[in-house]
């Protein structure tokens, strides 16, 4: 570089600095100025990730839908385009194309990925149903399965649910193809291939009913123990935390602390609150069942915020508007279980997410 190349550089670096300095310099009228205001989203409101399960088309169709999405959550899941049936059509068959674009569009926007889920007994591709061979051609697929899904996505996604429901409600081991073909220490060993596949991701084990009350939440907790004990990787529990507005809130109080006691990171995980659970065909949201929800929606987020900041992995909302949610479609009758309501407006419940982090 010439002399003179050098007295410009200079000046560029000290213009530069002057100018960054001047605008460190303007002070904010008040330290409140300083704190996000109360509309700028969910994702810059709560001090830990806050996401919401996504549907891919509504992302691509639906602008309404992917303004919220940008806006309100700093973590995505994919509610469905990373599950075994979307991601592996046929033995020797994948399909990344949905998956890879919502991973573009999480970066694109700052946003987290958690990845759901390797292993299932819901949501398998029909070939592999019908798969016919011995034990070690079943251990070779699912090693495989979980080897190839967690190579393609490593590096792009934060973390897994290794493994999702293996416990019935009964406390019993859930029967599924996976306990049937390997026995019950598949489990350990999806958490240790995915691991082998993806050595930074984060492995959850993934489950619902720890709010129904003790028995199911004990074997849950005893099975993930064990795993730790036994230095299985495995990093979260996720509740997922399908609720109802009648819950008592001791049961959602204790189902948290009692996850956060493994010392593991926490993900509430699918939530949603139904406020419909006896099916009431022609049912109305009036404002005293929104505020029911709101008080629930609040105490779940009030328990989750004081749980060490290291283990608070995140709370996932199970979709995002009223509209988009699995609920009403599983049960054949209205529901509103979401903090956004068919038109992504916020709901009570929105106010109160908000108000439980003061
Ligand atoms: C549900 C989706 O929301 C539906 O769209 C799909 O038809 C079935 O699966 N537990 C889980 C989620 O772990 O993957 C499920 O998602 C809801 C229950």
């Amino acid at each position: 570089m010439s002399c003179r190349n050098i007295t410009v550089h200079l000046a560029i670096t000290l213009l530069l600095v002057l100018f960054s300095c001047g605008k460190n310099s303007v002070k904010p009228a008040s330290a409140s100025a300083q704190q996000p205001p109360a509309n700028s989203g969910l994702r810059n409101v709560l001090p830990f990730p806050f996401g919401a399960a996504v549907n891919t088309d509504l992302l691509e169709k639906n602008k309404a839908y992917r303004d919220v999405v940008v806006k309100e959550y700093s973590s995505l899941t994919a509610e469905n385009v990373m599950k075994p049936k979307a991601l592996h059509p046929g033995e020797n068959t994948w399909n990344w194309a949905a998956a890879d674009s919502l991973v573009s569009f999480a970066v694109k926007h700052g946003q987290r990925i958690h990845a759901h889920t390797l292993i299932w007994h819901k949501s398998l591709p029909p070939w592999l149903e019908t798969f016919q061979g011995d034990t070690q051609a079943w251990e070779r697929l699912f090693k495989d399965h979980i080897q190839t899904t967690v190579s393609h996505f490593r590096g792009k996604v934060a973390s897994w649910d290794v493994v999702n429901e293996a416990i019935a409600d009964d406390g019993s081991m859930r029967k599924s193809i996976w306990l049937e073909k390997l026995g019950p220490d598949y489990i350990a060993r999806a958490f240790t291939y995915a691991h082998e596949a993806d050595p930074s991701a984060l492995l959850f084990y993934n489950d619902y009913g720890h709010e129904y009350g003790t028995s199911k939440r004990e074997v849950i907790l005893k099975l993930v123990m064990d795993l730790k004990n036994r230095n299985i990787p495995i990093h979260g529990i996720g509740m997922q935390m399908h609720t109802r507005g009648t819950i008592p809130d001791k049961n959602l109080i204790d189902a948290i602390q009692t996850a956060a006691s493994t010392g593991l990171k926490v993900h509430i995980s699918e939530l949603d609150i139904a406020m419909n659970p006896e099916n009431v065909k022609d049912l109305e949201f009036t404002g005293a069942l929104a505020d029911l929800q709101a008080q629930k929606y609040r105490l779940i987020v009030k328990t989750f915020n004081s749980l060490p900041a290291a283990q608070r992995f995140g709370i996932t909302t199970w979709n995002v508007g009223d509209a988009d949610s699995w609920i009403p479609g599983k049960y054949g009758k209205p529901d509103w279980p979401l903090p956004f309501d068919k038109n992504y407006q916020p709901k009570p419940a929105y106010r109160a997410i908000v108000e439980a982090v003061k």
